[in-house]
């Protein structure tokens, strides 16, 4: 390990089990010598694995719903209080579509689902930065990393409204992004992440099928939560401090294929 995060204070968000991404982050980022608080919904923490987690790291666990003000305030003054200082990086690792959950189309949604899921998967991001904005609660040169889908960008059917939901989170990337840079010289980025195997990633209709397909495709094969895990900590080292405003593919090469020999053998 290279203690590219000693002395470094964070806050992780959406560690639900091992197989989260932001599990991985959280462990690697207590190898690297970060102290960090770990936080999910109340929901998530009745499961009590998180507890597990903290244990491992030497953390401590808030409670928060990332739509709520007031939980993101509480979480925030809290945060600073226990690390004994303001925040040099935080991961926003929340996704979840209230569609997808209960098997509604994308051509035929209930709006009030989308509602739900556009504000847990996207606007929770800004209410996030919002809190740490307004509490002037980042250190300068700070790093803030929110995790997203190329569906943003290119049509996966089965992606259903969570694919305009990354669409939003990463134009708050930036656009929260300019004011943290201006203010704070806080970098705001979104990590574009391969189909990872996580309670969220199964979720997607035909992931299976899909991830066997993105490995195909990707030069360099899909890359895994840890690999994930590992470049989040580059971006919240002062290795990355110019880098803002970015959405950063992590996908093997997928995002910039057209075919692949592996995939062109399957219809030759
Ligand atoms: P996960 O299911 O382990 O993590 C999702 C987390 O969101 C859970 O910890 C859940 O408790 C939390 N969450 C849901 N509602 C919340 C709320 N109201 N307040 C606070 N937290 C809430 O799955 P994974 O895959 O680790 O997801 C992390 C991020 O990575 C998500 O943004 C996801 O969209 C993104 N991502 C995942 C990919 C995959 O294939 N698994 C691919 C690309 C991006």
């Amino acid at each position: 390990m290279y203690n590219l995060l000693k002395g470094k204070r964070g806050i992780i968000f959406g560690a639900l089990n091992s197989q989260s991404i932001a599990w991985k982050v959280a462990e690697r980022a207590h190898e690297e010598g970060a102290e960090f608080v770990l936080t999910n919904a109340p929901i998530a923490l009745r499961m009590g694995e998180l507890n597990e987690l903290a244990q491992k790291t030497g953390s401590q666990v808030i409670a928060a719903d990332a739509t709520s003000i007031q939980d993101l305030e509480n979480l925030v003054e809290k945060s600073m209080e226990i690390l004994g200082g303001k925040i040099d990086f935080v991961l926003h690792s929340i996704g979840m579509s209230v569609n997808v959950r209960k098997g509604k189309h994308y051509t035929d949604p209930n709006y009030d689902f989308t509602t739900k899921g556009w504000d847990i998967s996207a606007v929770s991001f800004h209410k996030t930065m919002n809190v740490l904005y307004n509490k002037e609660a980042m250190s300068e040169w700070g790093s803030i990393v929110a995790l997203t889908y190329m569906a943003a960008q290119r049509v996966f059917p089965d992606y259903n409204d969570m694919a305009d939901n990354k669409a939003y989170l990463e134009s708050i990337a930036r656009s929260f992004g300019y004011f943290f840079g201006r203010d704070y010289k806080v970098r705001v980025n979104t990590i574009s992440q391969s189909p990872t195997p996580t309670t969220a990633g199964s979720g997607v209709k035909g992931f299976d099928g899909f991830i066997e397909y993105a490995e195909k495709m990707s030069p360099l094969g899909n890359a895994t939560a840890l690999e994930c895990a590992d470049y989040t900590i580059t971006m919240f080292s002062d290795l990355t401090k110019k880098v803002t405003l970015q959405n950063l593919f992590h996908d093997g090469g997928f995002s910039n294929m057209g075919v692949s020999d592996p995939v062109m053998d399957k219809f030759e």
